[in-house]
């Protein structure tokens, strides 16, 4: 088993900020034999059990080809909560990030819910402690409290939204046209594009994602001079500078969606690169080059690859089944509350269509919906 080191941001109510060390264990790999006897037991154990598996773009293409073999899912965080959400299973196989299983329990308490690590979390989510965040609430009672799906069940407890990335542009300026002043968490990067793109008054959390936070502007200018006729896409949880060369800027769903319509053959792509596989499933005759997160203006070399993404394993999923482990469990009180921020979301994402339509092209120059 690999164990490794990744920084990632704390906050206390003060605005001070101090650096822990966070850590992944990255699954052994498997031999053909090893991976064809698992991925057989992994699918009669989700008949028998009445299980369904539900991916996130950036989980390993094995996983991911497995859960649409079994008629399960793969998407973005706000998809694969609707997902579950809709489903008759009894039995939801989460693979992708802890609030990602949180979401479907909070979603959908009668069911089980089952991770294969629940280790497997985020530095969003780790960024923003519960109680240096309701801190945070408690002194702006003026704020509209809008938070990420990035976060723990107790943050979202405290919140009147969540958002995910495909709906954010169209929530914030919603609320901005109400009226409402904001205040948002975690993710700064995220946080700043929607500022600048809505004009809302917005208060920002100083998280930020260890993996999209590695993208380097200098360095992705010198690769689109080589690629001038490459279409640029990027999560809008990178840094400034990388969203500023973006010619889409999107959810994991509207940069899969950008590379199926795009009539460029070239994409540079600034996300984790987890999501090339589905990708190259989708148009296997575009070229897709990875946004450099290297170079002299690097703090690091980093393999743009989510290090709790990559927890992800056969043999964790095939555990689930066998051994019912990384169950998901929710404090009652806690969940309620939470329901109703992510209820609000799934409400508005239903009921306003044309909003969300207009986000997609963007308020200002470019587009966050799926
Ligand atoms: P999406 O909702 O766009 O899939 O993003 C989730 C995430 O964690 C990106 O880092
Ligand atoms: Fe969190 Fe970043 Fe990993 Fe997404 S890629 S789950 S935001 S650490």
């Amino acid at each position: 088993m690999t164990k490794e080191l990744f920084d990632y941001p704390k906050q206390d109510a003060s605005g001070a900020t101090c650096v822990a060390q966070a850590w992944a264990k990255v699954p052994p790999s498997l031999n053909k034999d090893e991976k064809h006897q698992i991925i057989q037991s992994i699918k009669s154990a989700l008949i028998k059990q009445n299980a369904v598996l539900v991916a996130h773009y950036y989980v390993d293409g094995d996983i991911q080809d497995l859960a649409w073999e079994t008629g399960g899912f793969v998407a973005d965080s706000l998809e694969m909560a609707k997902f579950g959400k809709n489903h008759s299973a009894q039995k939801l196989i989460i693979a992708g990030v802890k609030f990602m299983g949180e979401s479907a329990k909070i979603l959908s308490p009668e069911k089980t819910v089952l991770m294969p690590d629940l280790d497997a979390t985020c530095s969003l989510d780790l960024g923003c402690p519960a109680d240096d965040f309701i801190k945070f609430c408690d002194a702006h009672p003026d704020r509209e409290v809008v938070v990420y799906a990035n976060t723990s069940a107790a943050v979202k407890a405290r919140a009147d939204w969540m958002v995910t990335s495909s709906c954010a542009l169209a929530i914030a300026h919603h609320l901005k046209e109400q009226g409402k002043k904001i205040l948002w968490a975690p993710d700064r990067h995220l946080g700043r594009y929607i500022q600048d793109q809505t004009g809302a008054d917005m208060l920002l959390w100083e998280g930020h994602c260890i993996v999209h936070d590695e993208f380097k502007g200098i360095e992705l200018e010198t690769l689109k001079s080589k690629h001038p006729d490459a279409m640029i896409l990027v999560h809008p949880e990178s840094p400034a500078h990388v969203v500023d060369l973006a010619d889409v800027v999107g959810s994991t769903s509207a940069m899969i969606k950008a590379v199926v319509e795009g009539t460029a053959k070239e994409y540079i792509v600034a996300t984790d690169k987890g999501i090339l596989h589905r990708m190259r499933q989708l148009a296997p005759e575009k070229i897709l080059i990875e946004a450099p997160t290297a170079g002299n203006s690097a703090t690091c070399k980093s393999c743009a690859h989510c290090p709790w993404m990559a927890m992800n394993g056969l043999q964790g999923i095939l555990d689930c089944l066998t051994k019912q482990s990384g169950e998901i469990f929710i404090d009652e009180d806690v969940r309620i509350k939470a329901k109703i921020c992510i209820e609000k979301m799934l409400d508005f994402t239903a009921n306003h269509p044309e909003l969300l339509a207009k986000a997609q092209h963007g308020f200002v120059k470019h587009i966050g919906a799926a």
